[in-house]
């Protein structure tokens, strides 16, 4: 079976890739740049609900909120959102959005004719600078929360603070910080410097809601994966796309992710606003993709036709979850 056969079933390997992902995940394996050790176990077999429960408990939503040295020598606790963000999308009856869409990068995404369906969900979550612009017709147009990584922030190339796609929009920042998630050094020395236009964006637009992710919560995420994981992932943080699901699973009581397991139209081309083509991007190098995608799909509660389709995955969210 091809490797997004073995996804649609849950089951996935390095073995699965090419020699040169393969050599490429063992150099992350062994260069090991945010020192992890990971000292949790490896449960084999768990079932759909137990990982939804482990989730659910270990993968509580956090970001940085400025109580912590040295963010509260800095004056975060009053740079920082007032409002927590699982409280900012909260309604009068105290639920969160009833149905969100989290939509993937992924060039399988174009031709899918998939816009109308995503945008008739309550929140839609896209990643980084992905546009809607032109894509319309196979991603929608509407966008509530946009996470974006480090390097959107630090690179002049993505104009922040100019372009549109930043705007009208919740934001959640990450970066990798150490895998023992020692604040202090993260703040000295983050992946991309994301705090210096953190903090002018916070003070230019204190209206907008933006946070960034504590890493503590990128950490468990990543633990979750290693915990339910034979092999050894890679020992980076896990992609944006798994960072957006879970936390979506916190935000909402269901969840429709769409070209994160590829449908059938899977494609080596790596966005599908970009002419670049690796597989990696759908596969995984740097980040754990390949056994991000095999979790998410052992939670599946969709119907296969639907991953073929329209790559699309249904998520309970964690409220609706009874443990
Ligand atoms: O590349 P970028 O991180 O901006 O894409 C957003 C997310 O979409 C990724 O983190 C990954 O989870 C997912 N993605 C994918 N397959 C691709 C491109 C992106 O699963 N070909």
């Amino acid at each position: 079976a091809s490797v997004v056969q073995r996804l649609w079933r849950g089951r996935a390997s390095a073995s699965m890739l090419s020699p040169r992902l393969q050599r490429a995940m063992k150099e992350y394996v062994s260069g090991n740049k945010h020192h992890v050790s990971y000292k949790g176990h490896r449960r084999a077999a768990q079932s759909a609900k137990e990982l939804l429960c482990q989730m659910k408990a270990q993968a509580r939503l956090r970001t940085v909120d400025g109580s912590e040295p040295p963010f509260s020598s800095l004056g975060w606790a009053r740079l920082v959102p007032a409002l927590p963000l699982e409280e900012l999308h909260r309604r009068q009856d105290q639920s969160g959005f009833k149905t969100c869409a989290v939509v993937t990068s992924a060039g399988a995404i174009l031709r899918s004719g998939l816009g109308k369906e995503i945008d008739t969900h309550d929140a839609v979550l896209r990643f980084n600078a992905a546009p809607t612009e032109g894509y319309e017709r196979d991603v929608g147009n509407k966008t509530t929360i946009r996470i974006i990584n480090s390097q959107i922030l630090a690179n002049p190339r993505h104009r922040f603070n100019t372009s549109s796609i930043y705007k009208n929009v919740t934001l959640v920042a990450w970066d990798p910080a150490p895998y023992t998630v020692n604040l202090h050094k993260w703040y000295a020395s983050p992946d991309y410097n994301l705090f210096g236009p953190y903090t002018e964006h916070r003070k230019l637009h204190p209206g907008q809601p933006f946070y960034i992710l504590h890493p503590s919560y990128v950490w468990k995420l990543w633990d979750v994966i290693q915990g339910n994981t034979q092999e050894n992932i890679q020992p980076n943080p896990p992609s944006s796309g798994f960072i957006g699901i879970l936390l979506m699973m916190a935000l909402c009581e269901k969840v429709h992710v769409y070209e994160y397991i590829p449908s059938m139209r899977q494609t080596d081309l790596c966005h599908y606003h970009e002419r670049y083509y690796d597989a990696a991007c759908t596969l995984g190098a740097y980040h754990p993709l390949l056994y991000e995608k095999s979790l998410i799909q052992r939670i599946n509660a969709g119907p296969e036709s639907d991953l073929r389709r329209k790559g699309r995955v249904t998520l309970p969210g964690f409220s609706t979850v009874n443990c």
